[in-house]
């Protein structure tokens, strides 16, 4: 039973098919009509452009072009194809000149586009939209038949004569022949009608690729930067803290060594302060390898690094972290980093009651968001923390968005991609 229903479904699935893709090759012959009008007007407007007469013609002719491929747009979104609107600028308008417009390379695409569906659109429109007439007018060839004068007996687009009644009955064979190809082919020739917006109306893919080119370069520029950045701050940790207190150790034990002989006892205080200042200096070196990579997020994975950041922080914050798997360690570490500082800033400017951390991995993206329901207000030109956070998810190729409106509440949003 279920099978015969599934037979008689997908009967009906093939005539629905073929009904709707002959309906959409009519709105695209219809465009094709619009654009093989079109096509005169333009030449007309670039050769009258060409002695300047046609100037103020020209702009809105290209914003007509753009409107007719914005509806061919939205025919194919309709048909099932994913196209994104290519536009950068607001309107064609906004570009300086013609010369500029041409140069655009979504224009120019636009009217290769228009050229090739005022062409190959409208014939492989008309050609499925005749197919279903073709079939009907064959198949009822012998009732009316009788009925046309007999230099007019003709089937098959006028290649059989049909001047006698066997002959005629040909008539209902290529019908059925027709029929069965309209069935089958009108779906196909919708996708064939569609080809051409399909290639040329969504985003250039070299221009896109070039952008994504642009793009990396300058995160590879904004990586090194921060990696620098990095550097330097371990370097001054390093110089400022562990280096000064080591010499301090030296000179200590220097001046233990002068005492020994003639004072013992005084010898053996400055001992016990160099003693001091060395655990001092390793605690400083401690500090200083944490900040490179939190050992903790080694030891107990992402979620239990933030729920310890959140353990000590002043204000109370929940954490939510639904990582199913392990993200890549530096993406691990700028998530922590982001958190840290984060929830710093919410202890030291946001006088806020509660906060909250929510870390989720969504499509091979880690997304890290920490609100709180203080005063808002918060700048990144104001400070170093927040611009180290643009600074560090840049160099991932990642992005951070700050809302944090007068009054707050203030949330700092980062995506990073995960690569895994
Ligand atoms: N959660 C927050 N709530 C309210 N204001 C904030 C918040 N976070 C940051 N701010 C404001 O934005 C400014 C910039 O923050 P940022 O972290 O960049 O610098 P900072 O914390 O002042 O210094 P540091 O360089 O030590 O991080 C802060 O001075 C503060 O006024
Ligand atoms: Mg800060």
């Amino acid at each position: 039973m279920s099978r015969l229903n599934a037979v008689v479904s997908d009967d009906r699935r093939v005539p629905r098919e073929a009904l709707r893709s002959t309906g959409y090759a009519v709105y695209g012959a219809a465009i094709g009509i619009l654009a093989l009008y079109t096509l005169p007007l333009l030449l007309i407007t670039a050769v009258l452009t060409l002695v300047r007469v046609g100037r103020p013609m020209a702009l809105p002719m290209l914003r007509w072009v753009r409107r007719l491929a914005d509806l061919e747009r939205s025919r194919l979104r309709r048909l099932g194809h994913e196209i994104e609107s290519p536009y950068h600028g607001p309107d064609v308008e906004a570009e300086p000149s013609l010369r500029g417009a041409l140069a655009d390379p979504e224009t120019r695409r636009d009217l290769s586009w228009l050229f090739m569906h005022a062409t190959w659109g409208l014939i492989v429109g008309i050609v499925a939209i005749q197919l279903p007439f073709t079939a009907v007018r064959d198949i009822t060839y012998p009732i009316w038949w009788t009925t046309i004068s007999p230099d007019q007996q003709e089937i098959l687009n006028g290649t059989v004569e049909a001047a006698t009644w066997s002959a005629a009955m040909i008539g209902p064979i290529a019908g059925v022949a027709v029929f069965a190809l309209w069935l089958i082919g009108a779906p196909k020739l919708c996708e064939l009608q569609a080809r051409p917006g399909v290639n040329l109306l969504g985003p250039d893919p070299d221009a896109d690729l070039s952008e994504r080119v642009a793009r990396l370069t300058a995160t590879r520029a904004a990586a090194l930067d921060a990696h620098a950045v990095e550097l330097r701050r371990i370097e001054r940790a390093l110089h400022d803290g562990a280096q000064n207190r080591i010499v301090g150790v030296a000179v200590l034990v220097g001046a233990a060594r002068r005492e020994v002989e003639r004072n013992p006892e005084r010898a053996d205080e400055i001992l016990a302060r160099a003693q001091d200042t060395v655990e001092d200096a390793l605690a400083e070196l401690r500090a200083v390898v944490r900040s490179i990579l939190p050992p903790v997020l080694e030891n107990r994975g992402l979620e239990g690094a933030l729920s310890a950041l959140a353990s000590d922080c002043s204000v109370p914050c929940k954490v939510t972290v639904d990582v199913p798997d392990r993200c890549p360690a530096s993406v691990e570490a700028t998530a922590y980093f982001v958190v840290a500082e984060s929830l710093t800033n919410v202890a030291k400017h946001s006088r806020a009651s509660r906060a909250e951390v929510e870390v989720r991995l969504r499509g091979g993206r880690l997304h890290v968001s920490v609100t709180d329901d203080g005063r808002g207000g918060a700048d990144a030109a104001n400070g170093s923390g927040l611009a180290g956070i643009g600074r560090r998810v840049e160099a991932h190729d990642g992005d951070v968005t700050v809302t944090s409106p007068a009054g707050g509440p203030t949330e700092i949003r980062v995506e990073l991609p995960c690569g895994s």
